[in-house]
Parts: C-alpha cells; structure tokens; sequence
C-alpha cells in the first residue's frame, strides 16, 4: 500500500505555502502543522521533499531521524522511509509513510495536500 501523494498534480492537491524558499537551506529541515498534519520539509542538495512526521512502525516522529541520502532513518526503532516518495526501505516498519508534492512558486516553498485527505 502506498501512500505517496508525490504524482499528484495542482487539480488534486492545494499547494499550502510552508516558508521562503531561502529560509530552508541545503541540508536543512522544517517542521511545519498542515491543517492536523505535521509534515517535514527537507532540502537534500537542493530538491524539496515532504512527508508527514509518524513513523508507520509506532507512530515515532520519523522527521527528527538522521538523513542518509534520501532515506529518512527513525530514531525510536531504525525503520527506514524514502522521504522522495515515502515508501519503507527496512525493517521494523512494513508500511510507507504519506509524501506530499513539493513546488517552489514566487519564491514559497509550497507542499500538496490531496483534497481528500
Ligand atoms: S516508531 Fe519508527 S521504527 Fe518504531
């Protein structure tokens, strides 16, 4: 089961603005609240990427664990998501995480909401 919402486009989704694109700098992270939702926005080398901050293994705040590439590492248990798409990569966890589109628009950082979540 999947849960990237990534594919999606401006019809499916509204684009929240989250930040200024300069105010998240390479390497940097962003905890931001989305209606109930708390969501990570990262920037790896200059790509932006959001999921939503709960593990799928023991709803842990996934978001807070260390970076390996693109793989987002849980700090309570070490289950590993893709954070570009959200799909698990190891162990504890089996299921994937939300992922949400990400675009840049007059400077904004923006994230996708699908209009039925
Ligand atoms: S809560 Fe994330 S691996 Fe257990």
């Amino acid at each position: 089961m999947t849960f990237s919402y990534t594919h999606l486009g401006p019809k499916e989704v509204d684009f929240v603005a989250v930040a200024a694109e300069d105010e998240l700098a390479n390497g940097e992270r962003l905890f931001v609240e989305i209606d109930e939702y708390t969501i990570v926005v990262f920037n790896i080398a200059g790509q932006f990427f959001a999921i939503h901050d709960v593990c799928s293994h023991d709803d842990g705040p996934v978001g807070e664990g260390e970076l390996d590439k693109y793989q987002i590492i849980c700090p309570r248990h070490g289950a590993r998501f893709d954070v570009r798409d959200g799909t698990v990569k190891s162990l504890p966890a089996i299921i994937d995480i939300p992922a949400y589109p990400v675009r840049i628009a007059d400077g904004m950082i923006e994230v996708g909401i699908p209009h039925d979540e």
